[in-house]
């Protein structure tokens, strides 16, 4: 007879070091999460567990992320609990369940997912017991989930953005279904903590502070797919941050679509900044990164704090997205050219060593030649560390994609092209401005092409390779920048800081 532990009357510290093995599976699940959820692992874990003797082997998983990094790190939760459940996790698709997280910010992303499906399909035929589920903001949109059930019927589970947290409880359910399941929510208002990760590196993370977004720029999917924004209290991140340095992480990235209108929403009102702050008395933590920040709710405190702080990166992602005032206002983006430009201005004045990157829209319906003009003109101006340019992409249900005079592709790639080119020049210029110095670098890994070198990155997010070996991953180190290579640097290691 199975021992009986009764989730719903332990407390979620105490719920990481229960023996899952030991839950008694066969009573009713408890109805208060994650305690629920843990309940469904030791259910699945069971099943896993089944089916791997009855294979005579262990059981491969493969997860495939599409898209931002919300999404990787919402795939480092799905790991968390396969890996709980039994899975060995392997990056290779010819697994016994397969998982794409998907993305649908631009078409061609969901594009990627149709043509890659067929391959699934095709190791599925030869493997009757593999798994397929889709999860992430591509199954937010009802037409991408009514051609999965239509044309790709091989595919066994299908969940949102929202329920991610409910994972084990859907493995469950697809292991004991014969057809598709199918469960997206419209919306939640639920953060459910204590839920066990599989981080992709030792040393360093990603937090969620907020999920979802209320800016609703025109042009983007983003607040349909994710829903509206959400903040985690601080008590909860710093609790978070707390346990990944006890386990060795010395660098966190805060990510949300955008942290600085962190804690609105929030009883207890607190400002991105004042959050920050609260992150760098963590002791032992050494970096602190974000991602993303609105121009239009960039506060001076959050530059003070970025000023006076030892912790956070000399890196500021700042999205412009147009840089002609008129299209900026199509785009709902709620400032001006004139305003972006004072506000960079403002932050190099008081943190002249920050780098600066951005993402722009080419091809927003009504964009002519001369608002391309307008963008350049505000590229040569900041002088971007580095710039992601993207052609706009319809999507079906926002503003924009009803907007009249969209704009020909030839145009659009005439204009695409100018801007790039003015965005390479001009992050050439920024690059190399380093050399001669010594910086901190954080190892990542060994260099993929010459395995005598390490590669580490700076504060600023610029990469360097210098020579050293595996036992330096995740150590900050002194490297001496000596020579430029276009985007990264050559190093040596600096021996007498070190
Ligand atoms: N088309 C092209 N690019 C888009 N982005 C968001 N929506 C679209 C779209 N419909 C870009 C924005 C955003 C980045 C993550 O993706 O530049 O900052
Ligand atoms: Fe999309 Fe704008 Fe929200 Fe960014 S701020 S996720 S571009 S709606």
């Amino acid at each position: 007879m199975d021992s009986y532990i009764n989730l719903n009357h332990i407390s979620t510290e105490e719920l990481k070091h229960v023996d899952l093995n030991g839950v008694n599976v066969n009573c009713n699940p408890p109805d208060v999460e994650p305690q629920r959820q843990y309940y469904f692992m030791a259910k699945c874990r069971h099943i896993v567990k089944s089916e791997s003797e009855r294979l005579g082997r262990p059981l491969y998983a493969c997860i495939q992320v599409f898209g931002c990094q919300m999404n990787a790190r919402d795939s480092e939760k799905l790991a968390g609990i396969l890996r709980e459940v039994g899975y060995e996790l392997t990056e290779n698709e010819d697994a016994d369940f397969v998982i794409y997280n998907t993305c649908t910010v631009r078409d061609n992303a969901n594009q990627r997912v149709y043509g890659r499906l067929g391959h699934l399909n095709s190791l599925k035929k030869k493997k009757k017991h593999m798994k397929i589920a889709l999860c992430g903001c591509m199954m937010q949109e009802p037409s991408a989930v009514e051609k999965i059930k239509q044309s790709y019927r091989f595919v066994d589970l299908i969940f949102g953005t929202h329920n991610i947290y409910k994972f084990a409880e859907l493995l469950v359910t697809m292991f004991e279904s014969d057809r598709m399941v199918v469960d997206i929510w419209q919306e939640t208002d639920q953060i459910v903590e204590s839920l066990p990760v599989e981080r992709k590196y030792p040393f360093k993370s990603g937090i969620n502070i907020m999920f979802g977004c209320n800016n609703f720029c025109s042009y983007c999917i983003v607040p349909y797919v994710r829903g509206r924004e959400r903040s985690r209290r601080p008590e909860e991140i710093i609790h978070e941050i707390e346990m990944l340095v006890s386990e060795g992480v010395v660098e966190v990235m805060l990510l949300g679509q955008n942290v600085n209108s962190y804690g609105r929403n929030l009883e207890e009102s607190i400002t991105f900044a004042q959050l920050l702050r609260q992150v760098e008395q963590i002791e032992g933590l050494k970096r602190i990164r974000f991602m993303t920040s609105h121009p239009k709710d960039l506060s001076d405190e959050l530059i003070q704090v970025m000023k006076e702080s030892k912790k956070i990166c000399r890196h500021l992602h700042l999205p412009l997205q147009s840089g002609s005032t008129r299209i900026l206002k199509a785009m709902n983006r709620r400032y001006t050219k004139e305003q972006y430009l004072v506000l960079v201005e403002k932050i190099r004045k008081e943190i002249p060593d920050l780098a600066i990157t951005t993402d722009i829209i080419v091809g927003f319906p009504g964009e002519a030649p001369c608002d391309v003009d307008e963008t350049i003109d505000v590229v040569r101006k900041v002088k971007y560390d580095n710039a992601f340019t993207f052609i706009y992409s319809k999507r079906t249900g926002t503003p924009a994609a009803t907007m009249e005079n969209q704009v020909p592709e030839a145009v659009v790639k005439e204009g695409f092209d100018r801007l790039l080119k003015v965005v390479q020049d001009t992050a050439r210029e920024r690059a190399g401005l380093l050399e001669g110095k010594t910086m901190d670098a954080l190892v990542e890994e060994v260099n993929e092409q010459d395995a005598s070198l390490v590669t580490g990155r700076l504060s600023n997010n610029t990469m360097v390779h210098f020579k050293g070996d595996a036992s330096l991953i995740g150590q900050i180190v002194p490297v001496y920048l000596k020579e430029c290579h276009g985007f990264y640097y050559l190093g040596e290691k600096d021996e007498k800081t070190f």
